[in-house]
């Protein structure tokens, strides 16, 4: 991995305080289940919790910027030591209890990282982790300055109250998606303001394929409202806890978020999350120092994204002959078109027609592909 973009990772910013990414293709396009050792990009560690509700023997859940690794530490003693209640409380998915109080219980559980870490950021604490990340606070300001002067409280509701695609696609075609949305997708995501406070411009350095800045926002723009058009009418909005969120930066009702946030999941958390290690290493060189066949599932988030394709090769060469036989490795692409190359595919092969089938059912912003590619018999 470039080193400027291994700096920014771990430079400690905590730039996710959910991770949006759909974790119903993770767990699937794994086929997550007992006997799996899993690696998984931690993050803000949602998807590594909910990898452990499919009873995986073990996730390490690994992340170069120790500021994630702090949160996901937080959740995983917070579940053990917090009632359901007094959880979703701590990470501001409810309001009511009083969350220094609640944090006062999981404190003397905590490494010393992640109470240092935690101990200076009362702010975020008092307000709930889930929406006070860079990122989140990017979707806030687009959210209250952009899609909240375009339309009402009412409106946005409507909008994620859909069981039925056909009338849920005719509201996003009729009202929802009009050329006032279109255009506050386009003042808000462009190149240099997700650089600037989104993302960070040495993550975009390989984005949109052009060096002239208004071609490459012309193409986010384009890129972001056809994602948008999606993800309103593919699957049906009253389901889509990433859609609410973005939209609302809240959850109405805990029926329909992330497992592990579902009260009946609950107890069944609590005697999981010993099976979570957390790691503060670079993936590729963490991979390489395991021995063989200690590992055979990965959930790489949109890693490639920001490495070049030698890197990349090797990286795929390594999960090819580290890995279990018939162990897999998922991943998205965002801007960057990353597979594994041909010559490769004897060791891990893609596995197209089902990522494309389960790409068609992801509920997240973001990402234009996903793949699974499969560790061959050697
Ligand atoms: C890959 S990022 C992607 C998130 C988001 N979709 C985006 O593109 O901005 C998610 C997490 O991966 C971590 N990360 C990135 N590259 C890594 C690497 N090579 N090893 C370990 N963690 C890494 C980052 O610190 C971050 O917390």
């Amino acid at each position: 991995m470039p080193e400027s973009i291994e700096r920014l990772f771990a430079e400690g910013t905590l730039r996710y305080s959910q991770v949006w990414e759909d974790h119903l293709l993770v767990e699937d396009g794994l086929k997550a289940g007992p006997g799996d050792d899993v690696l998984s990009i931690a993050s803000a560690g949602c998807n590594v919790l909910g990898l452990l509700l499919r009873d995986v023997k073990r996730v390490v859940a690994i992340d170069l910027n120790p500021s994630q690794l702090s949160v996901v530490e937080l959740k995983l003693r917070a579940i053990e030591h917090l009632t359901h209640e007094e959880f979703v409380h701590l990470l501001g998915i409810r309001e009511g209890m009083d969350r220094i109080a609640l944090y006062e219980k999981v404190r003397p559980h905590l490494s010393e990282r992640a109470r240092t870490w935690c101990d200076v950021r009362e702010g975020d604490l008092k307000a709930g982790l889930h929406w006070s990340g860079r990122l989140e606070a990017f979707f806030k300001a687009w959210r209250v300055g952009g899609l909240e002067r375009i339309h009402t409280a009412e409106e946005i509701e409507t909008m994620l109250s859909f069981d039925d695609l056909a009338a849920q696609k005719k509201y996003f075609d009729d009202v929802f998606g009009n050329e006032g949305l279109k255009r506050e997708i386009a003042a808000y995501f462009t190149v240099e303001r997700i650089g600037g406070e989104g993302r960070d411009e040495r993550q975009m350095r390989y984005v949109a394929g052009t060096d002239d800045t208004k071609e490459k926002n012309a193409r986010l723009a384009a890129y972001f409202f056809k994602r948008f058009q999606t993800i309103c009418t593919a699957t049906p909005s009253r389901r889509n806890n990433y859609l609410e969120s973005l939209l609302t930066g809240r959850y109405r009702s805990l029926e329909h978020v992330q497992t592990y946030l579902h009260p009946a999941n609950y107890a069944k958390l609590k005697g999981l999350v010993s099976r979570v290690e957390l790691v503060n290493e670079e993936l590729g060189s963490y991979v390489k120092s395991q021995p063989e066949g200690a590992l055979n599932k990965a959930n790489l988030s949109d890693l490639f994204e920001y490495l070049d394709e030698a890197t990349c090769e090797s990286m795929y060469r390594t999960f090819g002959e580290r890995f279990r036989v018939g162990g897999r490795i998922i991943y998205w692409n965002l801007f960057v078109p990353r597979a594994v190359p041909e010559h490769l595919h004897a060791l891990i092969a893609p596995q197209d027609a089902e990522a494309k089938a389960l790409y068609a059912r992801d509920r997240a912003l973001f990402y234009s592909a996903f793949h699974i590619d499969e560790v061959q018999p050697r």
